[in-house]
């Protein structure tokens, strides 16, 4: 169930989400609204590699789920002109599935390792040598007699991505040649991306229609998408076909998203801090004990744009809710009891 909701939040593993995901995917960086200053870099590296006939440095994409970091590794792989070969750090088990992926690339291409954050030591190992000089050792046999073997590798582009990057092993980080921090988006990039989308599905979305989605979409674009199709559902059922700002206000509020975009974990997350620890500290075990979730999920999914907008605050201690969440909470702020 807590994966569920994860899922529900940052819309992955559901295949119809996968599906729209890859279906209103920006195919260039000048489809991919926002992120200007991480753009333009990219827009470089991959022009100067180009020039010289090179491989991009690696690159590392970190920030919060569903803000466009596997978008960006197909986007610099299409730039090249190179193959995207995608796997993530969960599925790299062993130093074996580590060799039959990099064994398989082509020179030029892009691997991409998503949540490489998640990498098992014994695989992350292995994985210097390739970044740095391409090269794989194998070991053959045990005892005295192993020997170890080198492979050559093509000169390759690894992408990581992370929700997570202060999870990174030092030495691994200082392996990428680049790294970008994905920011949430502002509604006007987000109004944006929702019309475009709405243009793709297709969809018929008016101008109050998209500035209210943007606005409740947690600056995350993939939650933007997802809210545009449910819309998309409501006016087809309740109007006629168009999301106008009456049928956005109504359908959010029967997805019961609120004003600040807000879903219901959200809310139970401030609630319960407010409620039962007086607006906390409280520790992020026990907090995800009572709300029923996982705390990886808290730590990827929720708290980013809780933290971002100011409504929540993390503390060697713990967890602390500050003023504004007792005011969108609605419960009046408890008094520093005098001693
Ligand atoms: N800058 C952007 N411009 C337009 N659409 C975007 C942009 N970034 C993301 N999207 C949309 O949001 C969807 C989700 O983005 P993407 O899958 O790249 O996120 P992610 O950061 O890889 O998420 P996760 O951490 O969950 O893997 C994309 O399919 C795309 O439709
Ligand atoms: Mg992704």
């Amino acid at each position: 169930m807590a994966s569920d909701e994860h899922r529900e939040v940052s819309g992955q593993g559901r295949p119809d989400d996968q599906q729209v995901d890859a279906a209103l995917r920006p195919r260039g960086f000048d489809e991919y609204i926002g992120q200007t200053r991480v753009k333009e870099n990219l827009r470089v590296f991959t022009a100067a590699a180009k020039g010289r006939g090179e491989p991009v440095d690696h690159l590392l994409f970190a920030g919060p789920p569903g803000l466009g970091k596997t978008s960006l590794a197909y986007i610099v792989a299409a730039e090249m002109g190179v193959k995207l070969h995608l796997t993530s750090g969960p599925a790299l088990e062993k130093k074996g599935d580590l060799a039959g992926i990099l064994t398989s690339l082509e020179a030029g291409d892009v691997l991409f390792i998503d949540e490489i954050h998640r990498l098992s030591a014994a695989v992350e190992e292995n994985l210097y040598p390739a970044m740095e000089e391409f090269r794989f050792d194998v070991v053959i046999g045990d005892g005295p007699h192993a020997r170890t073997m080198t492979l050559p590798l093509p000169r390759f582009t690894l992408v990581g991505a992370t929700t997570r990057s202060g999870l990174l092993s030092s030495p691994l980080r200082d392996r990428f040649g680049y790294l970008a921090r994905l920011d949430f988006y502002s509604e006007e990039e987000l109004e944006q991306i929702v019309q475009r989308s709405a243009e793709r599905l297709p969809a018929n979305l008016s101008e109050a229609g998209a500035r209210q989605i943007a606005a409740r979409s947690r600056g995350t674009p993939r939650v933007a998408n997802r809210l545009l199709r449910r819309l998309r559902d409501f006016a087809e059922v309740y109007g006629d076909g168009q999301i106008d700002g009456m049928i956005a206000d109504r359908g959010l509020a029967a997805l019961e998203i609120d004003a600040r975009g807000f879903d219901e974990m959200d809310r139970r997350i401030l609630t319960f801090i407010i409620d039962h620890f007086d607006g906390g500290p409280v520790g992020l075990n026990t907090l995800a004990a009572a709300i029923g979730e996982e705390p990886t999920t808290i730590e990827d999914v929720y708290e980013p744009y809780l933290i971002k907008n100011g409504y929540l605050e993390r503390t060697p201690r713990g967890r602390k809710t500050t003023g504004r969440a007792y005011a969108h909470i609605g419960r009046p702020r408890r008094q520093t009891k005098l001693l």
